[in-house]
């Protein structure tokens, strides 16, 4: 396994999510809804709120295919499965998380709109022209190859398709402080600056709709409370993320410092 892969690996995470709902008094035999998991299964700055913002910015229909790369336990995925209700293509390289989100998938009722599939964002497992949109939550702070994601996202959108993203970037100076919750140690944190990224996308064919740094946007955590309680409440993504409140805590500490940014974005094929 790669460093990035034991990262975002968690034993028995059926076991564990299973036992996190029961705990949260909700019953796994009836259906749950997306908004009931979300503070277990967005694994990203901002949590719930963030997805929904980037879903409006990226016009997402009940037509479009979607793909979700590095999609994790897929809350993001079940979010657009719902409304505005598009079907959805999952792929992580956490095989843990795919298993959890094919759990999540079935407990919500929506695994008729959504597959989830081990995969690379490097190489991605479908043929050119399948996408209307392709969908990205801090994921791409792992992949140090840049022009090759980009391509293989390129690649795969259809003509005028949309490429929606948010993840950190490189801020004023080196991040310093690990673990993150992408990256255990430097040798996974693979940011680059805003102008860098955006160098990449137009030359890899992309033109620019959106591209802001939002990391003053006053989003909330996942759930209300210290970073100490948020990560011990029973739907948490402690559930299945290692030091959680460290890790936290950290990424706050990267931000005020500015060692690093939150960008979001929504880039069309040219
Ligand atoms: C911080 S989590 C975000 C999960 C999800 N996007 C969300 O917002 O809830 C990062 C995810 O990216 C996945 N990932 C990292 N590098 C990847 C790659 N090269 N290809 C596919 N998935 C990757 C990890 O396995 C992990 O699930």
């Amino acid at each position: 396994m790669s460093g990035i892969e034991t990262h975002y690996s968690a034993d028995d995470i059926e076991t564990r999510v299973l036992a996190a709902i029961r705990a949260a008094g909700l019953d796994p035999g009836i259906r749950l809804s997306p908004t009931e998991l979300a503070a277990l299964d967005h694994f990203h700055t901002g949590g719930f709120r963030a997805s929904l913002v980037l879903r409006d910015l990226a016009k997402v229909q009940a037509t479009d295919r979607v793909l979700d790369i590095g999609a994790g336990l897929a809350g993001p995925a079940r979010m657009l499965a719902a409304t505005p209700g598009c079907q959805v293509e999952c792929i992580d390289l956490s095989r843990d998380y795919c298993v959890a989100a094919s759990l999540l998938n079935r407990l919500t009722g929506l695994e008729d709109r959504i597959a989830v599939k081990v995969g690379s964002a490097l190489d991605i497992p479908y043929p050119a022209d399948s996408f209307d949109v392709v969908w990205m939550q801090n994921v791409g702070m792992n992949i140090n190859n840049k022009q090759r994601l980009y391509e293989e996202i390129r690649r795969v959108l259809k003509p005028g398709g949309r490429f929606a993203f948010q993840e950190m970037v490189a801020g004023d100076s080196a991040a310093t402080c690990f673990p993150l919750p992408w990256a255990t140690d430097p040798a996974d944190n693979s940011l680059v600056t805003a102008a860098e990224m955006s160098a990449v996308l137009r030359r890899c064919g992309f033109e620019e709709a959106y591209f802001a740094d939002v990391s003053e946007e006053p989003l909330p955590p996942p759930a209300e409370g210290t970073p100490e309680a948020v990560a011990q409440a029973p739907l948490s993504l402690s559930v299945y993320v290692d030091d959680l409140a460290l890790k936290a805590d950290n990424a706050a500490r990267s931000l005020r410092e500015r060692q690093i940014r939150l960008f979001r974005g929504v880039f069309r094929v040219n």
